[in-house]
């Protein structure tokens, strides 16, 4: 794995590696599909007990990642710099099928870590928030462009924000807001009181699902990820926030429904979350949650 020279720790801790592990259970010459393979945690895991590198595609949509990713997996994988639904429907469209398909979805440390991607407050940086930084749509565009009742809508569909109109409020009559520090101070001005976590949490959250698309790219490739199994294929997927967590599992449930014809077996009743060792060590462990299938 990459390592961050400065601190000599990985750019990226991978979560739930062993349970991934459990789930998948790789097996020799297995192919493999992973549509967020970021700083490669999973993917060198996988592929170590795969060994069936020309059979592994590896898909980000974030360049930094591709471009270690390249440095990393040299000997015949496929790796796809793009978003996952439009990987997965170029893939599918050849008819390719996997025997194991791994999302680990949301941002990755380095996206949280580096100020000028602007995920964070708590260090100034541009409104950005875009994973792929060849897309047009940023945090600021929603910021300073989009009309107040579109801003609250997204504020409450995507992060449930109790004040969402209020903050709305604030963002138009603050324009033009330029920084993530500048927008996190106009978003407590609506909670002035104690919060535990920073009111502009939520905020964030919201923008970022937004800029990124993260809901719709999720609702719409899963059922790609489905017809993409080969028979007996493998499907784990990493939510790291409740309304992710919701689709995947009704996407699942569905799919495995009590029906002659339902084409998944849950691999996981109730999702699988980190246990106290990992928690320890890698706190973006603390939300994350694993489900997983097996294709009939
Ligand atoms: C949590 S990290 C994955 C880390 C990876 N499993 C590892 O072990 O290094 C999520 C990665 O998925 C990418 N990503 C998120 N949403 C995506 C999407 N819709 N399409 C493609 N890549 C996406 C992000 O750029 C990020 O690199």
């Amino acid at each position: 794995m990459h390592q961050n020279k400065n601190q000599n720790a990985p750019l990226h801790v991978p979560v739930l590696l062993q349970e991934v592990l459990q789930y998948l259970d790789p097996a020799p010459g297995n192919s493999y599909l992973d549509l967020t393979a970021g700083y490669g945690g999973h993917a060198s895991e996988v592929l170590a007990r795969t060994n069936a590198p020309q059979r592994t595609t590896l898909v980000d949509r974030d360049e930094n990642a591709i471009s270690i990713l390249k440095g990393q997996f040299n000997h015949g994988e496929q790796l796809i710099h793009a978003d996952f639904q439009t990987a997965s429907i170029d893939l599918s469209a050849d008819g390719t099928t996997y025997d194991l398909i791994l999302a680990d979805l949301g941002v990755s440390s380095p996206h949280l870590n580096d100020a000028h991607r602007g995920f964070m407050f708590s260090e100034d940086g541009p409104l950005d928030m875009r994973m792929d930084q060849r897309q047009t749509l940023s945090a600021s565009d929603i910021v300073n462009h989009w009309d107040e009742d579109k801003i609250a809508g997204i504020l409450k569909r995507y992060s449930e924000e109790p004040k969402a109109k209020r903050i709305a409020n604030l963002i138009v009559a603050a324009r033009p807001i330029t920084t993530t520090a500048q927008l996190a101070d106009i978003v407590k001005q609506a909670w002035p009181g104690y919060s535990r976590s920073h009111p502009a949490t939520r905020t964030f959250q919201a923008l970022r699902i937004a800029v990124n698309d993260e809901l719709g790219q999720l609702e719409r490739s899963l059922p790609l990820w489905l017809d993409m199994l080969a028979p007996g294929g493998r499907l784990a997927v990493i939510s790291f926030h409740s309304l992710e967590d919701r689709i995947v599992k009704q996407f699942l449930a569905n799919a495995a429904g009590d029906r002659y014809d339902a084409e998944l077996l849950l691999l996981t009743k109730r999702p699988v979350v980190a246990g106290t060792n990992e928690l320890v060590t890698n706190p973006r462990a603390r939300s994350a949650k694993l489900r997983a299938a097996v294709k009939k």
